[in-house]
């Protein structure tokens, strides 16, 4: 189940990983720029021109680029083309969907357990037969392999295919896509949702040769030959063109993550040193349970998960700086109250 998603009320929302910021103004102006006759008509089905910005970007070529109805999408359309009916594995502690989407593909899932400080187990990864999807940085713990680690991963076993799912990639981590001219059995994914601020637009991407694109590109015109409306289109190519809102929102984000992971440490949580628009933290003493239904009584929304490993460590979205400053206030009243 995604993030609550309230209507209506006055809450500090810090549980779904949207950006702290609005998108770029770049991405309204293209928005209000189109013309009645751009919706009169079918969209570009193979969304050329948003392929080739991507492209322009990565160094690469739009036959190597593949976009979607948000990275959800372009995951399942992965799982659809080259995992279903396989064995995959990926790690115990990671994003829902994988097993989702294993279960509705018929892929036999194995979940490598994370390692006792969250890191991912890379070694144990690297002698398994089975094709590997991680998402780097991962969720819910935020921490990140290196590209050179990836690059172990993916060299291992040229007969297996290695997914990167990239969905935070800009708030510090190394990406893998400069990989992918090397490797044919590496796909990365992407998402505009939380990089650029566009989580109700929906779209995300893929990175890969233009052989697996095209297997891709297969599945989904037997779906739905337009997933990608003319709105969306222009807004994605109008925000990945504006480079200087990335590096300027990320560096908002990641200063602001500075100060709420400065903060909670000061206050005897434990923080793991995430590399994503979240942290994954626990507090030193009482229950992860008891602090997420003490934020909700203040109207401050954090996500947490009723899982053995995890119970008490709380995924926070990093939010403004103010909604950093409310949270931590909101968590030393908290504190002082538990005496
Ligand atoms: C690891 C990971 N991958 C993929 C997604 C999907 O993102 P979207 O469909 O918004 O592009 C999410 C969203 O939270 C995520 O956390």
């Amino acid at each position: 189940m995604p993030g609550e998603q309230p209507v209506g009320q006055a809450v500090i929302k810090l549980n779904t990983n949207e950006h702290a910021l609005p998108p770029s103004d770049a991405v309204m102006s293209a928005i209000l720029s189109l013309s009645g006759e751009a919706l009169r008509r079918y969209p570009d089905p193979t969304a050329r021109p948003l392929r080739t910005a991507i492209a322009v970007q990565e160094g690469l070529s739009a036959a190597q680029v593949f976009v979607g109805n948000g990275s959800d999408e372009v995951l399942a359309h992965i799982w659809a083309a080259c995992l279903a009916n396989r064995r995959v594995a990926s790690v115990d502690i990671t994003y829902g969907f994988y097993p989702v989407w294993s279960q509705l593909y018929g892929s036999t899932l194995t979940q490598c357990p994370l390692r006792d400080d969250f890191s991912v187990d890379i070694d144990a990864l690297l002698t398994v037969e089975e094709a590997v999807v991680l998402a780097n940085p991962n969720a819910p713990t935020g921490l990140a392999l290196t590209r050179s680690q990836i690059e172990t991963l993916v060299a291992a076993n040229r007969n297996r295919l290695v997914v990167i799912d990239e969905a935070y990639y800009g708030f510090g981590a190394e990406t893998a896509a400069p990989l992918i001219n090397n490797y044919d059995n590496l796909i990365v994914t992407r998402s505009l949702s939380k990089s650029h601020s566009l989580a109700g637009m929906r779209v995300g991407y893929a990175l890969a040769h233009p052989g697996l694109v095209d297997g891709l590109n297969r599945i989904k015109d037997s779906f739905n030959s337009y997933p990608l409306d003319a709105v969306a289109q222009l807004a994605a190519t109008a925000a990945i063109e504006d480079v200087e809102w990335l590096a300027r929102a990320s560096k908002v984000v990641i200063d602001s993550r500075k100060s709420m992971t400065e903060g909670l440490l000061a206050m005897g949580f434990e923080v793991l040193s995430s590399q994503a628009n979240f942290i994954f933290t626990r507090p030193g003493r009482g229950s992860g349970l008891r602090l997420f239904d003490a934020l909700r009584q203040r109207n401050i929304l954090v996500r947490r998960w009723d899982t053995p490993r995890i119970a008490d460590w709380l995924r926070i979205s990093i939010g403004t700086p103010e909604q950093t400053r409310a949270l931590l206030a909101a968590v030393a009243d908290i504190l002082d109250g538990a005496g």
